[in-house]
């Protein structure tokens, strides 16, 4: 067995608060293999950003493991990991085209900008050419490389930071609501051709997002975060036919032509996330299906068949075990 690309091991990233302890990222572990798009999805808040931001090294981690083919890269210090030669083979594009790109450099200069600092030492010939090489890819009209951000449309933006992502040729491309700022037409467009230089690349995705729809149509698989844990692991069609935990039911039930009948509301607070009980599920509270036990004892993520949830009532576990 050749190790996965990506490892994370019980990673977690507490925010120490004036109120307590905030568990952002609370015991996360998981694997993406070569290749592989896997989805992330939750609500606003459950710790996507700071798990993206943990494991692409602009913060460290409280505690746990990152590896990246075996190697470890959680130690190294988030200072140093900027210039570090393991930060080529991970690359994020942000969400927002605009707040990510510099407004007082041109296209050419943004694209050029991973490889200026990362690439080691390049002739202008050299990144001039691999700029232009980044743009075709990503069809971005080579005349747009000599002008500033703000003349460029949201589409054109999104581009250009998925240019600038690939022009070093990462082995894991995270990408962190890369279409929600977008219109939906330009949005189905932008995930076609990330959906295409996933395989021309040969890349392996981290894709985040809150729209199971957009994650239905370029992940592999799909795992499920709510309030800093992963509660739902599995591949995507079966995350969409057989969800095993009520929260991702919940998600389902809430997509857009999912009927309103079959929606599933959730009464009830969140959980705060500072200072949680690690005997209580998350979920509890909210969720439609809680019992006295899901207060006493939290359920561990266990996987079946190659489906984990972390639920003591699993909806798909009779189908399971039958
Ligand atoms: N720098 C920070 N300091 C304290 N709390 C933070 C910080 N960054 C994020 N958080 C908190 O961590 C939790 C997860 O946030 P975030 O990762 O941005 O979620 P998401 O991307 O899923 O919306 C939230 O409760 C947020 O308020
Ligand atoms: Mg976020």
């Amino acid at each position: 067995m050749t190790a996965p690309l990506l490892e994370l091991e019980n990673l977690e990233k507490i925010y120490p608060t004036g109120s307590g302890q905030l568990h952002a990222v609370d015991g996360v572990s998981l694997t993406i293999a070569r290749g592989e798009s896997l989805g992330l999805v939750g609500e606003s808040g459950c710790g996507k950003s700071t798990l993206v931001r943990v494991l692409s090294r602009l913060i460290d981690p409280t505690a746990g493991a990152i590896r990246i083919d075996g190697q470890s890269i959680g130690d190294i210090p988030a200072r140093r990991f900027g210039t570090h030669t393991e930060r080529k083979r991970i690359q994020v594009v942000f969400q927002d085209p605009t707040d990510s790109l510099n407004p007082q450099f041109r296209i050419f200069d943004s694209i050029a900008d991973p490889l200026r600092r990362l690439g080691g030492k390049k002739t202008r010939a050299e990144v001039s050419e691999a700029v232009q090489e980044a743009a075709r890819i990503t069809r971005l009209p080579p005349e747009l490389l000599s002008r500033y951000p703000h003349q460029l449309s949201g589409g054109q933006k999104a581009r250009v930071g998925i240019a600038r992502a690939i022009i070093l040729r990462p082995e894991l491309l995270i990408l962190d609501e890369p279409t929600s700022a977008l219109d939906v037409s330009v949005q189905v467009v932008i995930l076609q051709l990330l959906g295409e230089l996933r395989e021309t690349l040969g890349m392996s995705y981290l894709f985040v997002s809150h729209d199971l729809n957009v994650v239905k149509l370029v992940c592999d698989r799909v795992a499920v975060m709510y309030l800093g844990k992963i509660i739902e692991c599995a591949p995507v069609k079966e995350i969409f036919e057989r969800p095993a935990h009520p929260y991702t039911k919940a998600l389902l039930s809430a997509i857009p032509g999912a009927g309103e009948a079959a929606r599933i509301r959730l009464d009830g607070e969140p959980r705060s996330p500072i200072d949680p009980d690690p005997n209580v599920c998350r979920f509890y509270g909210r969720c439609p299906m809680g019992q006295d036990i899901c207060a006493r004892k939290a359920p561990p993520l266990s996987d079946l068949g190659g489906h984990a949830a972390a639920c003591h009532f699993r909806l798909d576990q009779e189908e399971v075990s039958a």
